[in-house]
């Protein structure tokens, strides 16, 4: 039988709300939470546990034919990637921050200057359509503590609660993006699958709907 392959967050913020949507929408995984492929027992679906980052990647390959992932990382690496769902969880935005103590008055302020980020394209896209140009300096994980070390003026990376900048000296000046969790599909999805999407998609709307 013909199952839906869906790639969901290893570890990390995303990883156990996806889960949780699911098992919300009646569909039951046995949970290996070592193992990188599980399957539903209820359902015909496949969950493939990835990074994030590679998750825009194996979407347009077709290995995979949906994902739940943070719009924030489909607007850097998979602008191409279509949306079915809004999923109302996970929310956070993209901002740029400085440390407290800066005078700062407007973007224009990160001109010439060098700014760490994970989200590249994101922040030259943002910069550009500003008319400004700054240096990025790209940083996988724990972004906001380059300003403290001299690596940077300012940082650009994901804001949920607030907690990290402010652990770290900074305040955040510009909000590039709002982000939440999306339903992710595959541009190469197979007419077969995608009427098994069509099934999912109906139980998530009514999900959502209870939630609320
Ligand atoms: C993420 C993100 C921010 C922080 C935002 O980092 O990169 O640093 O969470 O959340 P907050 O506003 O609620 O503090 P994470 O802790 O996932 O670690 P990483 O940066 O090392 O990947
Ligand atoms: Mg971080």
């Amino acid at each position: 039988m013909t199952k839906i392959r869906i790639a969901v967050q290893k570890s990390g913020r995303l990883n156990e709300d996806s889960l949780q949507i699911l098992k919300d929408c009646g569909i039951s995984i046995d949970n290996g939470k070592d193992q990188l492929k599980a399957t539903a027992r209820n359902f015909p679906l496949e969950v493939f546990y990835l990074r994030n980052g590679d998750i825009p990647q194996y979407l347009r390959d077709g290995v995979v034919d949906i994902a739940i992932i943070g719009e924030n990382v489909l607007v850097e690496k998979g602008n191409d990637i279509a949306v079915a769902e809004k999923l109302n969880f996970s929310k956070c935005r993209v901002s740029l921050a400085v440390p407290k103590g800066v005078k700062y008055n407007s973007v224009k302020d990160f001109e010439g200057k060098k700014v760490a980020t994970s989200y590249p394209n994101t922040v030259n896209e943002y910069l550009k359509s500003k008319g400004v140009t700054a240096e990025l300096h790209i940083i996988n994980g724990s972004v906001e503590i380059a300003p403290n070390i001299g690596l940077a003026y300012g940082i650009c990376d994901i804001v949920s609660s607030g907690s990290t900048l402010f652990k770290n000296n900074l305040k955040e000046v510009e909000v590039i993006l709002q982000s939440e969790a999306v339903l992710a599909v595959s541009p190469t999805i197979s007419e077969e699958r995608r009427e098994i999407l069509k099934k999912i998609q109906f139980r998530i709307q009514s999900v959502l709907q209870a939630r609320q």
